[in-house]
C-alpha cells in the first residue's frame, strides 16, 4: 500500500483507516448533524446533557427528532446496539455502551444487544466459530459490568439464538437485492455467501420487539458511524414490513494511542484492552503519540499541542468529566507548564483505577450472565 492509500479515509463496517473526516461522512452517508436545537430537545427530557453529547462525541443522527417526538406523544422506543466479538473489548468499545446505559436510564427503555459471533466468524478468515462464540460470552461480561439491569436488557447471541431471528431475517433478505447489497457493502465475487446474507441478521433486532411483545415501536441505535451502511438498507425496507424505520445516533471513534485512526484491535499496542494488566497499560500510554516537542526544555518554552494529542483525547472523552479541569489542562499544556510525562502518569493512573473496578464487576457478571440472555 502506498502512503497516499494509507492516509486515505476508508470507513466501512469492517475497516476504518486514514484520517476520519466526520463532516464528510455526514455528507457521504447522508446523515444529519446533531444540532443545538436537537440537543436542547434531549436536554429537556434528560436534564444535563451527557458528557458524550456535550463534548460532541456523538455528532450525527437519523430520525432522532422523530423518535423523541413520538416519545413525547407516548410512543416509546427501544434501544439497540451490538458488538462483533472478534477478541477482548477495548475501552473504545465501552464508550457507546456507557452512553446507551445513560439513555436507557433516562428514557426507561429496553435494550436489545446483538452479539454477532456469526458475523465475525464469516468475516474473519482466521477465526473459528467456537472462538467467536466464546469471545461473545466474554464480551457480554464487559457489557454487564457497566451496570445494565437484566429486567430491561436482552442480549442476543446470534449463533445460539438464530431460531428467534430467522423468520424476520428471511423477510428482510427477500427485499434486499444483490445489487443494493453490493453497492452498499462493496461485496466482491470472492466474498463468501454467508457474509452476503449476513446484513439481514443485523437488521433483525430493529424489529424484534414487536415479535416478543406485540408492541410495534421504533428502535434507536447508538453506535459508531461505521455501522451506518447496515441501517441504510434496513431503513429502506422497514416500512414494507410494517415497522418504523430504525433511528440512529452516531459516535466518533475513540482514537487509538498511535497517530490518527481509531483504536483498533488489530493494532494491540495502540489499544487498551479491558483485560490489560496495569504494567501493560502503563507501557502503552507511555508510548502514545502526543502533541509534545522533542525536548522538555523546548516544550517548556513553546508549549505543546493538545489538539493532536491522543492522551488529551482520553481525558476529553472518558477520564475528565470536569470542564474546568479539562480546560486548565489544555491551557497548561499549551503554555508548557505541564509536560507529556505528567499527563501520561495521570492518565495511566486513571485508566488503571477504572480497569481494576471494571474487572471486579466483570467477574461478578459471570454469575448472572444467563439472566441477560434473550432466551431465559
Ligand atoms: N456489526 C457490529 C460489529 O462488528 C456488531 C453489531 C451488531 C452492532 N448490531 C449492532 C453494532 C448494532 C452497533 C449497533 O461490531
Amino acid at each position: 500500500m502506498t502512503d497516499k492509500e494509507k492516509n486515505e479515509m476508508v470507513v466501512t463496517p469492517w475497516e476504518v483507516r486514514g484520517k476520519v473526516d466526520y463532516e464528510r461522512l455526514i455528507r457521504e452517508f447522508g446523515t444529519q448533524p446533531l444540532t443545538k436545537e436537537l440537543l436542547r430537545k434531549i436536554e429537556k427530557r434528560t436534564g444535563k446533557l451527557h458528557l458524550q453529547l456535550q463534548r460532541k462525541l456523538f455528532f450525527s443522527h437519523r430520525d432522532l427528532d422523530t423518535v423523541l417526538d413520538l416519545y413525547e406523544k407516548g410512543i416509546k422506543f427501544v434501544l439497540y446496539t451490538g458488538r462483533g466479538p472478534s477478541g477482548p473489548v477495548h475501552i473504545g468499545h465501552l464508550v457507546p455502551w456507557i452512553f446507551t446505559k445513560h439513555l436507557q436510564e433516562k428514557f426507561d427503555t429496553r435494550l436489545y444487544f446483538q452479539m454477532t459471533d456469526d458475523e465475525k466468524f464469516l468475516v474473519e478468515d482466521e477465526l473459528k466459530l467456537k472462538e467467536t462464540v466464546n469471545f461473545g460470552y466474554e464480551n457480554a461480561l464487559d457489557l454487564i459490568a457497566l451496570g445494565f439491569k437484566p429486567e430491561n436488557t436482552f442480549i442476543i447471541f446470534d449463533a445460539q439464538d438464530i431460531d428467534l431471528l430467522y423468520d424476520i431475517a428471511l423477510e428482510v433478505a427477500k427485499r434486499i437485492t444483490y445489487s443494493t447489497a453490493k453497492a452498499t457493502f462493496g461485496f466482491q465475487d470472492s466474498t463468501n455467501i454467508g457474509w452476503i446474507f449476513w446484513p439481514a441478521i443485523q437488521a433483525v433486532p430493529c424489529f424484534i420487539h414487536a415479535k416478543l411483545t406485540g408492541e410495534n415501536v421504533p428502535a434507536l441505535i447508538p453506535a459508531a458511524i461505521d455501522q451506518d451502511p447496515y441501517w441504510r438498507v434496513t431503513r429502506d425496507i422497514a416500512q414494507k414490513l410494517g415497522y418504523y424505520k430504525p433511528a440512529q445516533i452516531h459516535c466518533r471513534f475513540l482514537p487509538g494511542l498511535g497517530i490518527g485512526g481509531k483504536m483498533s484491535a488489530s493494532e494491540p499496542e495502540t489499544s487498551i484492552f479491558v483485560t490489560d494488566p496495569p504494567d501493560v497499560v502503563k507501557r502503552k500510554v507511555w508510548n502514545a503519540f502526543t502533541g509534545g516537542k522533542g525536548t522538555a526544555a523546548e516544550q517548556r518554552k513553546t508549549g505543546a499541542e493538545p489538539g493532536i494529542c491522543t492522551i488529551f483525547q482520553y481525558f476529553l472523552y472518558l477520564f475528565e468529566e470536569d470542564d474546568k479541569k479539562l480546560s486548565e489542562r489544555e491551557k497548561q499544556c499549551m503554555s508548557g507548564e505541564v509536560l507529556c510525562g505528567d499527563c501520561k502518569a495521570e492518565l495511566t493512573e486513571r485508566i488503571n483505577r477504572f480497569l481494576s473496578e471494571h474487572c471486579k464487576k466483570r467477574e461478578k457478571a459471570r454469575n448472572i450472565v444467563d439472566k441477560f440472555h434473550i432466551k431465559r
